[in-house]
């Protein structure tokens, strides 16, 4: 029996490429092509393609045809047109839960980055600024026994209500489409309305997924209401801030800081008026970047992947596409 096709479009752990290899025949770039025209004479036979962030959509699919499953390497999966792919019957994956952990200790990581200033400062003595004398200007702003505000209280919400609450003894807030008597009973977390949670929230946590329902979520009028002294933390999708909003409060002090890990356009440009701020800490999108989740959302992709070639249910469709199974 052939084996079915299939497009890697990210490099994989080569255990992972093995396993895929093992039940699919993997596609080759033809090396005479490149960039785009390269991509699709790639998936112009595939049954299966494996990415991340890569646009599932018309364009794409057209060339296509006879593409059953993509599997993204990511939980976030606002690249997928889901209403094409229903239309065209291809269904979508995606790797949740394996990195719920390593993205919830990266947002406490953020939080206490901004509050400390722990890179500026770090900055600072590289610099040959650390001087003898009253040490004032280096204070920074505790992060416990705070409240922190968690907008989008799924599984990554949870673990980070789960660490603020048990580790560092804050309040917790938060705002979810539905309530998560969970976290509630868990974590002592407060389920209250967008306005309250920004106006009493220390630190404003956004992980909601990007959707049109939340794209520019947060903007002028949200980052007004906010604390003066608030410090705003995003690892979820550049997208649900209208970040020029967020840089205008970032300079006129509206709001005191902000810890980031993602941005409207990534790469975030090195000119970009955010890498002007000292009380913007930024970072690459690393949030489920260990070695070891890495690895286990490859090996999931590329579970997913295989399953869905062969016709059979795979560990995690997107909820959106779940009815083509
Ligand atoms: C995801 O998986 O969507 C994360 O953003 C990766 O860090």
């Amino acid at each position: 029996m052939n084996k079915p096709k299939v497009y890697i479009a990210r490099p994989m752990p080569e255990e992972v490429e093995m396993y895929i290899r093992q039940h699919c025949e993997v596609i080759e770039k033809d090396p005479g092509k490149s960039g785009k025209e390269a991509f699709f004479a790639a998936i112009a036979e595939a049954e299966g393609l494996l990415t991340s962030g890569t646009k599932i959509d018309a364009v794409l699919l057209d060339h296509a045809p006879k593409l059953r499953v993509v599997s993204n390497h990511s939980v976030g999966y606002n690249n997928y047109d889901v209403k094409e792919m229903a239309a065209r019957g291809v269904i979508g994956t995606h790797t949740p839960k394996v990195l719920d952990d390593t993205v919830a200790d990266l947002i406490i990581g953020l939080m206490l980055s901004a509050a400390r200033r722990i890179p500026e400062l770090d900055r600072l003595v590289r610099n040959g600024g650390w001087m003898k004398g009253p040490d004032e200007p280096l204070y920074g702003w505790d992060v416990h026994h705070q409240t922190v505000g968690i907008i989008g209280m799924g599984r990554i919400g949870a673990q980070v209500a789960k660490r603020a609450k048990l580790g560092f003894d804050m309040d917790v807030l938060y705002f979810n489409r539905s309530r998560n008597e969970q976290a509630e009973a868990q974590y002592g977390a407060t389920y209250c309305t967008m306005d309250e949670l920004l106006t009493r929230s220390d630190f404003v946590v956004v992980m909601t997924p990007l959707t049109p329902e939340t794209e520019k979520l947060l903007g002028k009028e949200q980052f007004a209401k906010m604390k003066k002294s608030a410090f705003f933390i995003n690892a979820s999708r550049g997208a649900v801030v209208d970040e020029e909003a967020l840089v205008e409060a970032l300079q006129t002090g509206l709001i005191r800081g902000a810890g980031l890990d993602v941005f409207t356009v990534e790469p975030l440009p090195a000119d970009h008026p955010l890498t002007k701020l000292d009380n913007a800490v930024l970072l690459p999108h690393i949030g489920s970047a260990t070695a070891k989740t890495r690895f286990d959302m490859a090996m999931l992709a590329a579970k997913n992947l295989v399953e869905g070639v062969y016709g059979r249910k795979p560990p995690y469709v997107v909820p959106e596409l779940a009815h083509l199974i």
